[in-house]
């Protein structure tokens, strides 16, 4: 009578909320109305973080941060995944406790994501109340509708990556010491052959309905989705998603089988759904989804996770947004490589935003990149230290612009021979917000730097050749001009800095208080750029500029260039 009592309860509840949201033909709740929800993936707390783990959430939190430059709402999560045997065996290893442990380096990837400034809205710990509730009921929600049942698993686990795989997803291979092992062919770690009375995850069931989710293309870029394709062309295996207690006991029970620990990758996705305030019924269901992930991951977010929510009846994430791994000399950071770049070190030597600037903008979705100290060097001193950097000394140095003010753009006064040069520039700069809106609607953020450098360097080259320096001492007319370029390369300066914001918070705003930007002018939304060089008001005209804040970014020593 309770159980019925209750299911009526939540479909009222359910239903005076929906109602706060819209719906298509089919009665499905329209996300777009919803405020985004972007994630990065929890983080495993049985090592210290490293560049690859600030790389995804470097890339989500410039995304949330273009969101709500564009106007939009939006919430970042981001956390520790703190179950299961991996952590276990590390606690053993390092003669703690596991409790310890998760609290330790929890911290550790806080206090690094608070130093280089991920504006997370949320960080989870799988360890919380909240997030034990969420499983549980999410648990029980898959047994009411039948998902899960008793049954014996048979097969290779490999418990590095936590992973279940099939007989084609291992190889033998000799380990160091020649003698032959399994190993899994996606990730080199060793697999084990595993017989357990486990639940299972009717996942077979899901095949169709995943095809069906794949075809609102949610995976980007495209060539996971191939991917991800080809891993459906096959039927698909049930999942087993609990482990002996007896084997695994740091984890969350089953509710009604405490011989039973849940399986922690059923127990770190639903750490989505935690955030989202499930199952807290005034948030159902839960708003649109957007999750950043490394491509090792893939499986888990595009197959167990959008079967699991829909055998909730939630809905599936909206993107997937996938990216490559970071290399230290061409081999994979890893922990058991000793290779692995410390993230705090590089804010130290690179500064906050230098790092972030590399990682946007040398990270790539497709192609694993190589992490080292040259190519850090060459990239942060010829775009932030030379060329934003240049042209934000050239256009506010005392001897260029010694009223220390925005002057007025006066279009009369275009000399012939920079009218090509200077529609090419207009032209360039005037698509720019729309171009950097593209790529980032694609989750491209390094060709939205890509796209900001090229205009910043068609601003330097202008005002090289224009020499506004060489027009203080001319004619009028050339007066004029000059005043007119300085003008432009200001407002330039004010475009990419406001463009700047998500990738690089700090040196963004270095740059819009130097020219004397305040807060409301700081934001995409209803900003409007050139105005005056199409004979209407721009408030800047006359305005003073902020104080002088030294260098913008201070050139880094190229080691080479000592050899
Ligand atoms: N705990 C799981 C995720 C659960 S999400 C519900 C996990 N954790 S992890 O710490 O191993 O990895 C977290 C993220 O860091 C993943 O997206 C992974 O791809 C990313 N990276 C780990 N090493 C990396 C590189 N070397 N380069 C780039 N990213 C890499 O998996």
């Amino acid at each position: 009578m309770w159980l019925k009592r209750y299911q009526i309860v939540r479909r009222v509840v359910q239903c005076r909320y929906l109602s706060l949201f819209s719906y298509d033909s089919n009665g499905n709740v329209q996300p777009e109305n919803r405020p985004h929800l972007y994630t990065t993936p929890i983080f495993y707390v049985n090592a210290a973080p490293h560049i690859g783990h600030v790389y995804t959430a470097v890339l989500a939190d410039a995304q949330h941060r273009y969101s709500a430059l564009s106007g939009k709402k939006s919430s970042l999560s981001t956390g520790t995944d703190e179950h299961g045997f991996k952590i276990q065996q590390t606690a053993i290893h390092l003669d703690s406790n596991p409790s310890e442990l998760c609290l330790r380096v929890s911290q550790q990837f806080r206090m690094l994501f608070d130093a280089i400034g991920i504006s997370y809205t949320d960080f989870i710990r799988t360890t919380e109340t909240r997030h034990t509730q969420a499983v549980v009921h999410f648990w029980k929600t898959l047994e009411e509708k039948k998902y899960i049942y008793k049954g014996t698993y048979k097969g290779w686990y490999c418990a590095s990556d936590e992973a279940f795989l099939s007989e084609e997803q291992t190889v033998e291979r000799p380990d160091p010491s020649g003698n032959r092992i399994r190993v899994s062919i996606e990730s080199g770690h060793q697999v084990h052959w595993m017989s357990e009375e486990n639940y299972m995850f009717r996942l077979s069931a899901f095949r169709p309905k995943l095809l069906t989710w794949l075809q609102t293309n949610p995976i980007h870029p495209v060539s996971f989705q191939q991917i991800v394709y080809q891993w459906l062309e096959e039927e698909l295996q049930d999942l087993s998603v609990s482990r002996q207690s007896s084997r695994v006991s740091w984890g969350i029970p089953v509710p009604s089988d405490s011989s039973q620990t849940i399986y922690v990758w059923l127990d770190a996705l639903v750490n989505y759904l935690t955030v989202a305030k499930y199952p807290d019924l005034k948030y159902a269901p839960w708003g649109p989804s957007i999750h950043f992930l490394g491509k090792d991951i893939l499986r888990f977010h595009a197959i167990y996770w959008p079967a699991f929510l829909m055998a909730a009846d939630l809905p599936p994430p909206v993107k997937l947004f996938v990216h490559s791994h970071w290399t230290c000399q061409g081999v994979k950071m890893s922990k058991s490589l000793q290779n692995v770049v410390d993230p705090t070190e590089c804010i130290k030597q690179y500064t906050r935003d230098g790092l972030r600037y590399f990682l946007l903008r040398n990270g790539s979705p497709e192609r694993d990149c190589d992490f080292n100290h040259n190519s850090v060097c060459k990239l942060l001193n010829s775009t932030l230290a030379d060329a934003l950097g240049g042209l934000l000394n050239r256009c506010t140095a005392q001897a260029i612009n010694p009223l220390q003010c925005w002057p007025h753009y006066q279009c009369l006064n275009i000399p012939p021979s920079a009218q090509d040069q200077l529609q090419t520039l207009l032209g360039a700069l005037r698509g720019l917000p729309e171009k950097v809106d593209q790529f980032m609607n694609n989750f491209q953020v390094y060709k939205a730097l890509e796209a900001i450098d090229v205009c910043v360097r068609l601003s330097n080259a202008f005002f090289q050749s224009q020499a506004p320096w060489k027009l203080h001492s001319g004619k009028e007319e050339e007066k004029a001009w000059g005043q007119s370029v300085l003008y432009l390369s200001l407002e330039a300066l004010r475009l990419y800095a406001t463009l700047l914001q998500p990738a690089v918070p700090g040196i963004a705003k270095v740059i819009l208080d130097r020219l004397g930007v305040d807060n409301t002018h700081r934001i995409l939304k209803g900003s409007h750029f050139f105005t005056a060089t199409e004979g209407k008001n721009c408030c800047f005209q006359g305005q003073k500029l902020g104080p002088n804040c030294g260098l913008l970014y201070h050139r880094l020593e190229d080691k080479d260039q000592h050899n």
